[in-house]
């Protein structure tokens, strides 16, 4: 995809699941990988791995990935991040803000200290990260790009998942601010917005039954695969996207469209 060859890019919660596929792509791109993780040392080389198996099929391909442990939610992990992705590649071009948790419960009971986890990864470590590549971006007066992995329950209301839908929200507003905050200086910020999508956060990916369950649900009558969330993160951080900031696309089989509305109603 136009202008990704050569660019620095950054995958936080890079070793399972969407953020895994976004680092394979970025490089299947051209592009150099930092591959953050924070538990997992394990799963994060075997995206390495992954990303060095997609170059051999690429004659010159040669990009660089670096493996990096940090915990998103934490100011000093965060700033070390940064210290080691600049140190591997000199410079950051992208931000992908993909890390995320999700817990469940009846809204009145959640542990306050869950509640509280679920945003610091979810919102406030996408802003840490965003902040400092911001900072980034603004010394070397050059244009960046952000994209930040938020959820279709970004608008759809989540029963039992409020800390969830209450950090996706939030990132939607963290979107179209800092979009429109840093525009004049050519950074542009957008999210995709996934829909059910087979991965280990989903304790239904590998369950048949439940997943057919969750199908069922969808207009287009299957989940997504992380390949395809990767593709429209590609299309949004590329020159292709040139003059689109501050958006979330849902990447999700029509499940944002009110499905209930499928069949008429009387
Ligand atoms: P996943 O569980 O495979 O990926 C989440 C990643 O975040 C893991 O690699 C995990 O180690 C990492 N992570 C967790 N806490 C972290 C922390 N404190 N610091 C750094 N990394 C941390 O699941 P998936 O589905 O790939 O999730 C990726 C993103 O996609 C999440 O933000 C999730 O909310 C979002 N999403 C996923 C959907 C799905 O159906 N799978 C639907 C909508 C959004």
């Amino acid at each position: 995809m136009k202008g990704l060859k050569g660019k620095n890019v950054l995958v936080t919660g890079a070793s399972t699941g969407i953020g895994r596929a976004i680092a394979v792509r970025f490089a299947q791109e051209g592009a150099n990988v930092a591959i953050n993780y924070y538990s997992g040392e394990e799963e994060a080389r075997q995206t390495q791995a992954l990303i060095d198996q997609a170059c051999e099929q690429i004659q010159g391909c040669g990009v660089k990935d670096q493996v990096i442990q940090a915990d998103v939610s934490q100011p000093d992990d965060v700033a070390n991040m940064f210290e080691q992705t600049l140190a591997s590649f000199g410079d950051l071009d992208i931000l992908v803000n993909n890390a995320g948790i999700q817990m469940q419960g009846p809204s009145h009971e959640i542990d306050l200290d869950k509640f509280d986890r679920m945003l610091g990864v979810n919102l406030k470590g996408a802003y840490l990260c965003a902040r400092r590549a911001i900072q980034h971006f603004l010394a070397q007066a050059k244009p960046g790009v952000i994209i930040n992995n938020s959820s279709v329950h970004e608008i759809i209301p989540r029963p039992q998942y409020v800390g969830y839908s209450i950090s996706k929200g939030g990132l939607e507003n963290m979107t179209r601010t800092l979009a429109l905050e840093y525009a004049p200086q050519g950074i542009r910020i957008n999210s995709i917005g996934p829909g059910a999508t087979a991965t280990p956060i989903n304790d239904w990916a590998n369950n048949v039954d439940e997943r057919a369950r969750v199908e069922s649900h969808i207009p287009m009558r299957r989940v997504g695969n992380p390949e395809e969330m990767a593709a429209a993160v590609a299309f949004l951080a590329s020159d292709e996207a040139s003059y689109i900031t501050g958006q979330t696309l849902f990447i999700d089989g029509g499940l944002t469209l009110y499905p209930d509305f499928l069949k008429p109603w009387s």
